[in-house]
């Protein structure tokens, strides 16, 4: 079904995630017909580009990623998705451009949904906020999307929610975490609160603990002076892992809707106990030891040229909701860049049966929901059955396995990616699916207090091998709770 008619302005239109994410995505929604034919793009940045000249970017761009090809042999799809596509050039500082832009979109009308995607750094929120008023371009339906990071810490967090709000009213503001995009983490909702059989279960009294990894195989890449700024604390913990915590944990809310999703997201984030230090470890990659297998071109402090680098690219740590579900059951959360395999999973691993009927010999089986969120997205349940022959009553554990490929077939295919599902629901006006911020200043109100600690005992955050499963001291981490990290396989 496509969308309504909008007008879709990309500041930061020649950026990389321009290029990268928002403008493909539109692209695909394009290919699926989902973009009415009045729809607008318009890029807006600094470079003094021309339409032409910006419309060569794009193709550019699309051409980079992988799906341009396929569908444009199908039938010039590039092409008419190009003239749609106009181009700006502004500077969100600067008088010149926005006159232009005022003439280009009109004064705001109800049948269209104006969006402007702030695809820049913070300190032009301000800026490009004014200037949209001081040029009569929104009205209380207009709508902005911001990325992550979104704040350094909880004092930057709250001064952007205090500039947006000063422009914007909450309903107005989609603050983009592209894991809540992606297909299987909404899944995450799907199986717990779409099934009878899971949610009785879901608490400390049948779930011994749970596991969150999310390991990747790149490493910084060319984004070393954003990130040595970050780390993997501020990068991946404080937005993708605690919403995929939030997911997890939270009571089901009374319905699908924005704010009843977000109000329990909240409570968990609120719930949770500071990390006592112990419980966490940090990890820097480190050049693969020889013969290793890893990437063995440069380590982390090499490729952000600065050989005394105490920035982590790896944290573990064990997280403790206190409520009445989860009291007395450890998350355990980890991700890392440059490990053995790319594997994002969620692991619950339930407690064992509190009495075996079949004596001690039948050993100790508990059943285990693993959850792939990528990649071969899918879920398995293992469960235990009697080991066939006739041996007695031995027990033996098989995986239930699902895999949404296998059983969804070409479907799952043309699922939209995370930043096609997002934008879409932008410009639908749902924000189910977007951080609130009060949301966000709560996951940084946890977050704050960890990296403190760090930058006081100046820690130094422990090496791994490139290629390895992390370092050494998040498996004690987890062998010191007689338990084993699971999920990252190669
Ligand atoms: C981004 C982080 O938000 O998420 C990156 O800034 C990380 O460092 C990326 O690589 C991971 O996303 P995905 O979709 O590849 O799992």
């Amino acid at each position: 079904i496509p969308v309504q008619a909008f007008d879709l302005v990309i500041f930061g239109g020649t950026g990389d995630l321009a290029q990268r994410k928002i403008l493909p995505a539109l692209y695909r929604r394009h290919c699926a017909g989902q973009l009415p034919d009045t729809a607008r793009i318009i890029g807006a940045a600094r470079a003094e580009l021309s339409r032409r000249d910006y419309q060569s970017l794009v193709r550019a761009a699309l051409q980079a990623g992988d799906i341009s090809a396929g569908k444009d042999a199908a039938g010039g799809q590039v092409d008419s998705f190009l003239a749609r596509i106009n181009y700006l050039a502004i500077d969100a500082t600067e008088a010149e451009g926005w006159q232009t832009l005022a003439q280009t979109l009109g004064r705001p009308t109800a049948d269209r949904v104006r969006v402007f995607y702030f695809s820049v750094g913070p300190a032009l929120f301000a800026p490009l906020a004014e200037q949209i008023w001081a040029h009569d371009l929104a009205d209380d339906q207009t709508r902005i999307v911001v990325e992550k990071p979104f704040g350094h810490d909880l004092a930057s967090a709250k001064a952007l929610n205090r500039t947006l709000a000063s422009h914007f009213d909450e309903s107005q503001i989609y603050r983009i975490d592209h894991y809540l995009g992606k297909e299987t983490v909404q899944n995450l909702m799907a199986i717990r609160f779409g099934n009878m059989l899971f949610e009785p279960l879901w608490n400390s009294q049948y779930v011994d603990h749970i596991q969150v990894t999310v390991a990747e195989t790149v490493g910084v890449e060319g984004r070393a002076s954003y990130y040595d700024k970050s780390g993997a604390m501020r990068d991946m913990v404080q937005n993708h892992l605690m919403q995929l915590l939030c997911l997890i944990a939270m009571e089901p809310p009374a319905k699908f809707d924005p704010d009843a999703v977000r109000d329990e997201k909240l409570k968990v984030i609120r719930a949770l106990e500071p990390v006592e230090p112990h419980h966490i470890v940090r990890g820097q990659y480190a050049l693969a030891q020889e013969g290793a297998g890893g990437d063995e071109d440069q380590s982390y402090r090499e490729t952000v040229g600065d050989p005394r680098s105490s920035t982590e690219s790896y944290v573990a740590l064990k997280a403790h909701i206190s409520n009445w579900r989860w009291a007395g059951t450890p998350f355990y959360l980890r991700t890392g860049k440059r490990l053995v395999a790319r594997s994002s999973v969620i692991n619950v691993f339930f407690k064992d049966a509190p009495h075996s009927i079949f004596g001690a010999d039948a050993g100790r089986h508990a059943n285990l929901l693993t959850i792939r969120l990528q990649p071969d997205e899918g879920i398995t349940l293992k469960v235990t059955i009697k080991e066939p022959g006739p041996g007695g009553m031995r027990l033996i554990d098989v995986p239930l396995d699902m895999s949404f490929a296998q059983a969804l077939g070409a479907d799952i295919d043309d699922a939209p990616d995370a930043y096609e599902r997002l934008i879409t629901d932008v410009i639908r006006g749902n924000q189910t699916l977007f951080m609130r911020g009060d949301e966000v200043e709560a996951a940084w109100a946890w977050t704050d207090p960890i990296i403190a600690g760090w930058t006081s005992r100046g820690d130094v955050p422990k090496p791994y091998d490139s290629g390895s499963t992390g370092p050494g001291d998040a498996d004690l981490l987890m062998r010191r709770d007689q338990r084993d990290w699971q999920g990252i396989n190669p």
